[in-house]
């Protein structure tokens, strides 16, 4: 009986660089993790900041409101409620909503958490986005270098009065 000749395992040379191509993408993203992890310390939210949403009044929530910290720099503290950022007293309130006045390219650091349900966090214009999860605090930093009036609202659905939570933002008094 005559020896069958193995077959061959032809793989055509354009799928052969794509199998390459696609395997290399998957370690080059897999490595963007790790370094991005690692090198970056770029991390998911976690649960790394607990708050207790019950007696937010005993915690660093106790004086809400903008702090000016020098240079530039301030602390906004809020407490997120149906259905309104609590900003602490003296607000001025223009048109139904509060409006807080800072100078231009001033750096804001926001620290909120939440009362009650989920609600959000998210600046007109601006690279900031929160999550304001009962439980959690949230924090990030927003440098607001253009002039304007800008919105700062809730994007998270959170009630019948949902539509208005937010307040202004005046920058530079424009
Ligand atoms: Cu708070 Cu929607």
């Amino acid at each position: 009986m005559a020896q069958q000749p193995q077959p061959k395992l032809e793989i055509d040379k354009y799928e052969r660089t794509y199998l390459i191509l696609a395997v290399a993408m998957v370690g080059i993203f897999f490595a963007a993790i790790l370094a991005g992890a690692f090198a970056f310390n770029v991390r998911p939210p976690d649960a790394a900041e607990f708050v207790n949403p019950l007696t937010l009044g005993q915690t660093e929530f106790t004086q809400l409101g903008l702090f000016d910290r020098g240079n530039n720099n301030y602390d906004l503290y809020s407490i997120a409620q149906m259905w309104q950022f609590n900003l602490g007293p003296g607000v001025p309130v223009e048109a139904g909503h509060q409006v807080l006045d800072i100078p231009l390219n001033a750096r804001v650091t926001f620290h909120v958490a939440s009362r009650d349900v989920n609600h959000g966090l998210f600046v007109q214009y601006h690279n900031i986005n929160l999550q304001l999860v009962p439980g959690h605090v949230a924090r990030q930093s927003v440098i607001f270098d253009r002039p304007g009036t800008f919105w700062v609202v809730c994007h998270e659905y959170c009630g019948r009065g949902h539509h208005n939570m937010g307040f202004m933002i005046r920058v530079g008094n424009a």
